[in-house]
């Protein structure tokens, strides 16, 4: 069929061809993924859950192959459910959860559900502030929890660790319902058991039950490959991640739990973090979602098998590798990294320190060249969420189109080379002025992009 749509999907094609994708958000799909999303999934309704009942292993051809009741609104489920429970059981095996809901949209969606699930309007909320590398989601008044909810940020501390001491005095101070560890900029490896300690402090001053509660949306992939701490492991009650970031399927959410596992229509008639996969899953739908999306949860439930695969512990060791080889390539062409480099696979670069510019113009160059990445505030930053001082890149997507220390040598090369490029005049809009030099290394950047598949062609 001729339309407008197919042209520019193929012109978007050709731009994730020719250019390198730094955003650390991003990644590229496998065909298997690819394939279950478009598939005829997307045309059932199926408003409610899989049920559970009588499997006791999470094998995969026995999960494929039962047929069970259901707590759907709509017939026609037989193949849907047994989707839903393989994305279901390989999220539990590949995280250690006693439960999943894979029907978050995204993973906004995710973390609203639990706090829904959880709190009750005018509750307190420990998480991480948006100007130190939170998310949105954690509580910026431009969101509709932090309407609903009161949120109390803490922040890290000048060497680019999480502040303990603060989270511990904020948890002490306030009566709490809930901590938040999570980031979308944040370098170094959490202390989940120093959190967990805090948590049954603050618990035990409080009298009540608090919920530690992990967004794991940028590293969950790093969780799966064995070479990040999974929370779940010292205490914590809930992980949220997204699943297109490091874990490398479609975009959507997704939600693993402790406590017991229920039937999602049992009723409860007391909040107790026992009971939280219920509650969990009564707050994803019909709380918060209606029918959910199966063709995505279909994507979820390959993605999820391909991490399960030895493969997957390679890919995420290498993420690392390269984001570490990258950061010091950088460091060694005079770029100013926020905490000093990385222990995941995310950079944090201060260019205003670095070369004097602001990320936004950085930003632009870099696209003009074909290295995407994004402008990103720094604690701190005089310049605002528009016109923020850094930029944040790095290497789930590269890593998997094949590259390794060689690539990322080009790359800082690269770099350097366009920060000296607007070095030179400092004004955004006189870019268009060094056009030539940005053709010289765009080609550069073309024909080792070039060399390097994605999974899907
Ligand atoms: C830590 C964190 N949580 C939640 C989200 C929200 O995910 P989505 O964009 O799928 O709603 C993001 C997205 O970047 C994130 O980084």
């Amino acid at each position: 069929m001729e339309d407008y749509v197919f042209d520019l999907i193929e012109q978007e094609t050709k731009r994730q061809r020719e250019g390198l994708e730094l955003i650390p958000s991003e990644n590229y799909v496998s065909k298997a993924v690819l394939k279950a999303m478009g598939s005829v999934l997307t045309n059932k309704y199926s408003e409610g859950y899989p049920s559970f009942e009588g499997i006791t292993s999470w094998d995969d051809k026995k999960i494929s192959n039962e047929i069970l009741p259901n707590y759907r609104y709509y017939g026609g489920q037989v193949n849907i459910d047994r989707v839903e429970r393989l994305a279901i059981s390989r999220a539990c095996r590949l995280f250690n959860a006693d439960h999943a809901n894979v029907q978050p949209h995204s993973g906004a969606n995710a973390n609203e559900a639990v706090y829904f699930a959880w709190c009750e309007p005018g509750d307190n909320i420990l998480a991480m502030n948006l100007g130190h590398g939170g998310h949105l989601t954690h509580g910026s008044p431009v969101t509709r929890s932090a309407r609903i909810y009161n949120f109390i940020p803490y922040g890290t501390t000048p060497d680019g660790d999480l502040d303990y001491g603060e989270i511990e005095k904020l948890a002490l101070k306030n009566d709490i319902k809930l901590i938040l560890v999570g980031y979308s900029a944040f370098m170094k490896i959490p202390d989940f058991k120093r959190v967990s300690e805090i948590r049954d402090k603050a618990s035990k001053k409080w009298g009540h039950e608090i919920c530690l509660m992990a967004d794991m949306a940028h590293v969950a992939g790093l969780i799966a490959g064995g070479v990040h701490p999974n929370p779940l492991e010292f205490g914590f009650n809930v992980m949220t991640t997204t699943t297109h970031k490091t874990l490398r399927g479609p975009r959507g959410g997704l939600i693993m739990s402790m406590g017991k596992v229920n039937s999602p229509i049992k009723k409860i008639s007391e909040k107790s973090l026992d009971n939280l996969p219920t509650m969990i899953d009564k707050a994803v739908f019909p709380g918060t979602q209606g029918g959910p999306l199966e063709h995505v949860i279909a994507a979820k439930a390959v993605a999820f098998g391909e991490a399960l695969l030895p493969d997957f512990k390679e890919y995420a060791k290498k993420i690392v590798e390269n984001a570490q080889a990258l950061a010091k390539g950088l460091i060694n062409r005079g770029f100013v990294l926020q905490g000093g480099g990385t222990d995941n696979h995310l950079i944090l670069i201060d260019v205003m320190k670095s070369y004097g510019i602001d990320g936004k113009m950085y930003e632009k160059a870099l696209d003009m060249v074909g290295l995407t990445l994004n402008a990103n505030a720094l604690p701190g930053d005089t310049g605002g969420a528009f016109r923020p001082n850094g930029v944040r890149l790095g290497t789930p997507a590269i890593t998997t189109r094949g590259m390794g220390i060689k690539e990322m040598e080009k790359i800082a090369d690269w770099m350097e080379r366009v920060a000296k490029i607007c070095q030179k005049t400092k004004d955004e809009n006189e870019l268009d002025d060094y056009k030539e030099e940005f053709d010289k290394i765009r080609n550069e950047v073309k024909n080792i992009a070039s060399a390097f598949k994605l999974p899907t062609e």
